[in-house]
């Protein structure tokens, strides 16, 4: 393939990645975005295999290694839980910054492209760099998986003086950098660039360890805007303009979906860099710690007479419907009850679940159209005309303490105002925290019904009392 040839697909593919992006931007064109990224990444590729950097030497390596590359891939999309994503999400990027890093590397010891001048400065700037957002990237994003996973505590690291730390490793990852361009040798080049490459990765650990579990979507988001800029600087040191162009496109929707996540929890960004924040997953109350209040239990019979009786119903899904998997009796509720002529709506907080859109995904799954599928901001005036609301599994994101207790840790952000409809119900299988950790006054509100169980089954219980 000609060097003008691959160039016009460079073009096509990146009009297609635009494309693509506009169309994620909404459920009703979510999958004609995704097949214009998929068109768009097999015009990438085939363009830069058959591209004119590429020899017929080469061309077996890249064939081998994307086959198992992408059998591990189709594994691990096929076999991934829901709930697992941001976790799998999480070590994807670490693998972005990974190959970041590598080729930073591959590109110093190559030298078969010699640079003089200022032309060798820039191109070893663009591997001090590349190789210093890759390795925090790859152990940021390590660590992100981690503590997503469970696998390590969600509890912020807070190490005394942690500010100063992070600033001594800025200024002594700046005067490596300065050792690394007066190098006199590519062979004195190698201690500056590994001592930077340890400190970035101690830096991306020290980065995540002291954010807490109710950080860690606007963190996996970050990390999402980091691969991009990763593999941004990949493209400057292949000097490949299409990874440049994707590489700034995923940084650029990454740091913007991490600002509007940030104003969904009512959280400053530099805040959640500089960490501690939150604590870890759901947790029960001490053993011995006084309950906040007594709470009403309702049976599933008692909440389909409820939902019978009522006019208008908002539903709040949260994380426990993706657990329980329960979107599907949902929808046959919702079903049965808009025959009866109940208005019938959804309520979506902005990081309801454990990743941006995770109740969409789920509903639009199940068939839910999404004329009724509304956000929070679209309905939550809406509640005190509502006469049942029905919290499926959520916690956090209908707490009203976000708003009466200045000194919650989730105070500020933004919740689903449950409370003010004439009765709520939460179901839940216990009265264990959510996922930042607190209390939720809503559950002893004279005016809430507890219906404890997993959902699907209660769910389905409801289902039957309503059908008979
Ligand atoms: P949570 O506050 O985590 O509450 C979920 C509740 O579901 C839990 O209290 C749990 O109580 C219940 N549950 C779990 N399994 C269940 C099952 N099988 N059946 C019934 N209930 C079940 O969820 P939320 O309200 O959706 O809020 C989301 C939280 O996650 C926020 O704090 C948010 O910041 C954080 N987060 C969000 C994201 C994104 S981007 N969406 C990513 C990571 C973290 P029981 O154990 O008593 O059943």
């Amino acid at each position: 393939m000609s060097a003008s040839l691959a160039s016009v697909s460079y073009i096509a593919a990146t009009i297609l990645f635009i494309l693509s992006l506009g169309g994620l931007s909404n459920p009703e064109t979510a999958r004609r975005g995704n097949l214009y990224g998929i068109i768009g990444m097999a015009i990438a590729v085939l363009a830069t295999i058959f591209g004119p950097r590429v020899t017929m030497a080469g061309i077996p390596w890249i064939v081998g290694t994307m086959v198992v590359g992408g059998a591990i891939g189709l594994y691990a999309a096929r076999t991934v839980q829901m709930t697992q994503m941001p976790e799998l999400v999480a070590l994807m990027h670490s693998l972005v910054g990974l190959a970041a890093c590598l080729v930073g590397y591959a590109s110093y010891v190559d030298t078969s492209i010699q640079f003089t001048g200022a032309e060798k400065a820039i191109h070893e700037i663009e591997i001090y760099i590349g190789i210093l957002i890759g390795a925090v990237t790859f152990s940021g994003s390590v660590i992100a998986f981690g503590k997503l996973s469970g696998k390590i505590s969600g509890k912020p690291l807070l190490l005394p003086a942690r500010h100063w730390i992070n600033l001594v490793l800025l200024l002594l990852v700046i005067w490596y950098g300065r050792e690394f361009v007066n190098a006199h040798s590519i062979a004195a080049g190698y201690l500056p660039l590994a001592v930077m490459t340890v400190i970035a990765l101690l830096f991306g650990i020290h980065m995540v360890m002291a954010i807490g579990g109710a950080d860690m979507p606007v963190v996996v988001s970050m990390l999402n805007s980091y691969s991009g800029w990763a593999a941004a600087a990949t493209g400057f040191m292949l000097s490949n303009d299409l990874l440049i162009v994707t590489g700034a496109l995923v940084g650029s929707s990454g740091a913007i979906l991490s600002y509007i996540m940030c104003r969904a929890m009512n959280r400053n960004f530099i805040s959640v860099i500089a960490g501690g924040f939150g604590t870890g997953g759901g947790t029960a109350p001490a053993a011995g710690a006084q309950p906040a209040g007594e709470v009403t239990p309702v049976s599933s019979i008692e909440t389909a007479e409820l939902l019978r009786e009522a006019k208008s119903v908002i539903i709040v899904p949260g994380y426990g419907m993706a657990v329980a998997q329960a979107q599907h009796t949902v929808y046959e509720i919702t079903k049965l009850l808009r025959e009866k002529g109940v208005n019938v709506r959804f309520g979506i907080h902005p990081v309801a679940g454990r990743m941006p859109g995770h109740m969409n995904v789920l509903l639009a799954e199940a068939k839910v159209p999404y004329d009724i599928v509304l956000e929070m901001d679209e309905l939550n005036d809406d509640f005190p005309a509502t006469d049942v609301a029905m919290v499926i599994g959520a916690n956090d994101i209908v707490n009203p303490s976000a708003q009466d207790d200045p000194g919650s840790p989730i105070a500020g952000m933004p919740v689903l105002e449950v409370w003010k409809a004439k009765t709520s119900i939460v179901m839940k299988r216990s009265m264990a925290s959510g996922y930042a950790g607190v209390d939720n006054p809503l559950f002893y509100k004279d005016n809430n019904r507890m219906l404890f169980g997993d959902a699907k089954k209660m769910l389905d219980e409801v289902l039957v009392a309503l059908k008979s």
